[in-house]
């Protein structure tokens, strides 16, 4: 996709980090613009923020792991400017822990966040994009999480690897079917400073943090202290939106903010090839 201009673009997630800069970056190139967070204030600023960019813009406060919100987001989006051109499923969330330690919600929680809320993305907005027959693109954000692996947030890895699989999935699914005018991309950031190690922040009401033990535990504390550190050795937001867009434009299906970090990537795949036991 080389023209943005006058073009529809939602995104997920958007009251915040990656989201917002990729809502801003489609201000920008003179797109129309419609945004969805499950913050309210935060996402009011975003709006405010891609209107003083001179773009039009509509909004739906929802929870993103819900199939009814995805559904909303696309009602909206057609109300609001009759189509959609690109589709950026970004809302994501993270909770340290081993899978024997993270309390059921929080697996249910991360996987509904994580991967269903994308997936739920891709039949509705990829349906309607076929529908439509104009040039389109969709993107899901993963993570570089999602094509390596540690022992340190064992929901975050195999949902973001969830996400990787399902898009290629969906880009062969396309092709197979001879449809052409759908790109597909996964973004797989590296570390970016945003807010994600505040995810708690973000709980829908039904995965309100409760008195299980294990969110005062040593384990939970500490994943949590790790990954903000992790966070704060990441690279400024600003050059994101230019990432993805340069990605849409190129047509570049993985696409990275650290392509430096693909190098890590290899030593899980070499694992697998080699027969050895997993190298994280
Ligand atoms: N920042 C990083 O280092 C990094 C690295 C790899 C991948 N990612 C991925 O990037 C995506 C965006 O994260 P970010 O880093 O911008 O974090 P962020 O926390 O700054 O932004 C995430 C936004 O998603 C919203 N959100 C959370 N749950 C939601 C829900 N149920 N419904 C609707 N909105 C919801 C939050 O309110 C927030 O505004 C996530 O999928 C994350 O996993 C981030």
């Amino acid at each position: 996709m080389k023209e943005f201009k006058g073009k529809v673009l939602a995104v997920t997630g958007a009251g915040s980090g990656i989201g917002r800069a990729i809502a801003l970056e489609a201000a920008e190139r003179g797109m129309k613009v419609v945004v969805n967070d499950i913050d309210a204030p935060s996402l009011a600023k975003t709006v405010e923020m891609v209107k003083a960019k001179g773009a039009e813009c509509a909004s739906l406060v929802a929870d993103a792991t819900m199939a009814s919100s995805i559904e909303a987001l696309l009602h909206t989006t057609l109300e609001a400017f009759g189509k959609v051109n690109i589709m950026v499923s970004n809302a994501g969330v993270t909770a340290p822990g081993p899978v024997w330690e993270l309390p059921i919600q929080d697996i249910d929680w991360i996987t509904q966040a994580n991967f269903l809320g994308h997936t739920y993305g891709m039949h509705y907005f990829i349906k309607q994009m076929i529908e439509q027959g104009d040039e389109c693109a969709y993107m899901n954000v993963a993570s570089g999480a999602g094509l390596m692996v540690s022992g340190s947030s064992c929901m975050y890895h195999a949902t973001k690897t969830a996400d990787v699989v399902q898009t290629e999935a969906t880009y062969l699914a396309l092709k197979g079917r001879g449809i052409t005018n759908v790109q597909m991309h996964v973004l797989c950031p590296a570390y970016v400073l945003t807010e994600i190690h505040e995810s708690d922040k973000h709980r829908p009401e039904r995965f309100a943090i409760n008195d299980d033990p294990y969110y005062k535990s040593e384990e939970y504390i500490a994943g949590n202290i790790r990954a903000a550190r992790g966070v704060a050795t990441g690279i400024p937001i600003d050059s994101v939106g230019m990432t993805v867009f340069t990605a849409f434009e190129d047509n570049k299906f993985y696409v990275f903010t650290h392509p430096e970090a693909i190098e890590m990537q290899k030593i899980r795949v070499q694992a697998i090839y080699d027969g050895t036991h997993p190298i994280g």
